[in-house]
Order: structure tokens, then C-alpha cells, then sequence
């Protein structure tokens, strides 16, 4: 969205494999693409190996990156189906779905999982390693369990355990909000990358402050005031979304973002509670013309991360 730069490789959400062939690329919204989002991997969500190849045939014509396989998902909705985390007790499904991508593509094909549903670290490295038999590249890892919510301390050390089994890369996802929690986590995981969920959406240029503090890169330091970006994240809205689509993503990029200030939760509030982009924008406008002194301060780690999780534990 804004080029901060630091970002290696960027991923879709999660999208069915069973309904992917029927979408069109141009109008989905979790399809749309515009050409600063490169490289960029498409996660399938799939409970079964019969979906996957219509799947992947579309994705080739999307030209996709890579692929990734969700096999981290909690949701009672997507487990009933027995996808998302639920492959996670299904290895020999898993076994299939994986075997049948891997003679599908030869694009980089990768995983999502968490921990499992208990603290069972054999059946945990088990099932990594089948993964990487049937032929994965890399291995991204959240680390939680299976109903763990996302206020709990994400369990880095299980990472390594699944390092000391497998060979492919490895790249530690949960809990990631500032370069301390990056340095700490590739410490105990001793994991090879470092995957952001929320805290890419909270904090846009954190991957470059990463990639320059921890990964000694040498890209160039933007400064850029929090308005800035909002209003950045409004015109990237505005050049790649269907105008129906933009005031649900403005209030869901708003829900995050607005950690950055002190009482954020009153612009989350305001966004919220909007009827249109327009009364969106005033009110958000408001917000940032009352709130200017804290533009550029980014806040302690500890005290955002705390407020992040009190928000989600009320959103999910
Ligand atoms: C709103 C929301 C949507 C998510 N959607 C997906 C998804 O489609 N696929 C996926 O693998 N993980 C998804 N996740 C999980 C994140 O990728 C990540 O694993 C999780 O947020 C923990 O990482 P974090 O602590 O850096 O946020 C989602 C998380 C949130 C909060």
C-alpha cells in the first residue's frame, strides 16, 4: 500500500478452493490485485485433495507467486468442514491435499498451521514432517494452539522444536507488534522469516524497520505522519475497490490502525459507526485534527499489544 518496503513475500486471505475457479479476478475483492502487491501467495482453504486441482489451474491463471494451504484456521465454521486447523487431525487427507498440489505446480508451495490442538510436540513434528515428504517448500507457523484466542503469549519455543525436524524454511508467525518482539521471537524460534497478521495492519511500516534493524537492510527510512497513511490507505481503496467495498475495509483496517493513538478506540468508534465513506472520512478527519501531537509518536509495545488483545478478545 504505501512502499515502505521490508516485506518479502505477501499473502491473500484464505480463499475456498471448491468456489476460487467460479470467481472473477477482476471484481472479487479478495482477488483484486494491483501491481505493487508482488510477490504475492494465495492461500486455499480446502478440506479435501478433489478441489485442489481446479484450484490451483485457476490460480496459475491469476499469476500466482506462490501457493499456501491453510491449515491454521480455528473457525467453528471452517472446522466443520473439516478444514482450517481441523487438517491438523487429519493427516492422511493432509497427506492427499499436499501430494495433490505438489503434482499440481511448480509454483513455491508452502502451509499455514498452528500448533495443534495439545501440547503433544511428536505428533506436532510428526506431521511437519510429512508435510515436507510430500514435497512443501517452507512452513509458516502461528505459533498457538488450536483454540489458543490471540491474547494469549503466542509459544515461540515450539517453533523450534519443529526446526530440529525439518529442513524446509521455516517462518515463526504470533505476537509480532515491534522490532523487540522480532528479534526475541527469531531468538527462541530460531525460525529463518518472520510472518505479521495484525501488526502489519496496526503499524504498515513495520516490516521496514524490521528488515532494517533486525535483517541489517539497507532500504531508506520514510518518514510519514499517521493521517498520511490513513489517507494513503483511503487512495489505494479508491484505485483497486469497488466503491461497495470500501467503507467495510476502511472500518476494518480503522479497527487496528487506530491503536496507534491513546484514545483510538473513539475513532474506531466514530468509523464504526458510519454510514458512508464520506461521514467516515469527516469524522476520521476530526479525530486526526484533535490528536495531532501524537501523528508521529508510536507508542510503547507492551501497552499497544495489551489494548490489541482487550480489542480482539471483544471482536471475536
Ligand atoms: C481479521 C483476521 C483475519 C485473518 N485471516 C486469516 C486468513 O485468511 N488466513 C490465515 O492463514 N490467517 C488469518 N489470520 C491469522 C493471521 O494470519 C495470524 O496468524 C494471526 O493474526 C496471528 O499473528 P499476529 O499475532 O501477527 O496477528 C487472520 C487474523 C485476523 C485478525
Amino acid at each position: 500500500m504505501l512502499g515502505f518496503g521490508g516485506v518479502g513475500l505477501l499473502s491473500t486471505e484464505m480463499l475456498s478452493a471448491r468456489r476460487l475457479p467460479n470467481e472473477n479476478p477482476r471484481i472479487s475483492p479478495y482477488l483484486i490485485r494491483s501491481e505493487r502487491e508482488s510477490p504475492l501467495s494465495y492461500q486455499l482453504l480446502t478440506s479435501s485433495d478433489k478441489d485442489i486441482g481446479r484450484a490451483i489451474d485457476a490460480l496459475h491463471k491469476f499469476k500466482a507467486d506462490a501457493v499456501d494451504l491453510n491449515m491454521g484456521c480455528p473457525s467453528t465454521a471452517v472446522g466443520k468442514f473439516g478444514a482450517g486447523v481441523m487438517l491438523m487431525e487429519r493427516p492422511d487427507e493432509t497427506r492427499r491435499i499436499v501430494a495433490e498440489a505438489r503434482k499440481r505446480t511448480a509454483l513455491p508451495l508452502s502451509a499455514k498451521i498452528r500448533l495443534g490442538s495439545d501440547a503433544d510436540s511428536t505428533k506436532l513434528k510428526t506431521f511437519c514432517s510429512m508435510l515436507e515428504d510430500e514435497g512443501l517448500d517452507m512452513l509458516t507457523v502461528h505459533a498457538r494452539f488450536k483454540h489458543e484466542p490471540f491474547a494469549r503469549n503466542p509459544r515461540w519455543a515450539y517453533i523450534a522444536e519443529i526446526k530440529e525436524c525439518i529442513k524446509i524454511p521455516v517462518i515463526a508467525n504470533g505476537g509480532i507488534f515491534s522490532i523487540e518482539d522480532a528479534e526475541k521471537c527469531l531468538r527462541i524460534s530460531g525460525a529463518d522469516g518472520l510472518m505479521l497478521g495484525r501488526g502489519a495492519v496496526i503499524r504498515p511500516w513495520l516490516f521496514a524497520e524490521i528488515a532494517r534493524s533486525v535483517f541489517n537492510s539497507d532500504i531508506t527510512e520514510r518518514g510519514m505522519l499517521l493521517p498520511d497513511i490513513y489517507a494513503n490507505f483511503i487512495e489505494a481503496l479508491n484505485a483497486d475497490y469497488r466503491p461497495i467495498y470500501h467503507l467495510g475495509r476502511l472500518k476494518a483496517f480503522t479497527h487496528y490502525f487506530a491503536l496507534n493513538y491513546k484514545f483510538g478506540h473513539s475513532l474506531a468508534c466514530k468509523v464504526q459507526s458510519s454510514r458512508s465513506m464520506d461521514e467516515a472520512i469527516e469524522r476520521a478527519g476530526i479525530f486526526f485534527a484533535t490528536h495531532s501531537e501524537e501523528s508521529i509518536a508510536m507508542r510503547g509495545n507492551n501497552e499497544l499489544e495489551k489494548e490489541n488483545n482487550e480489542c480482539l478478545e471483544t471482536a471475536f
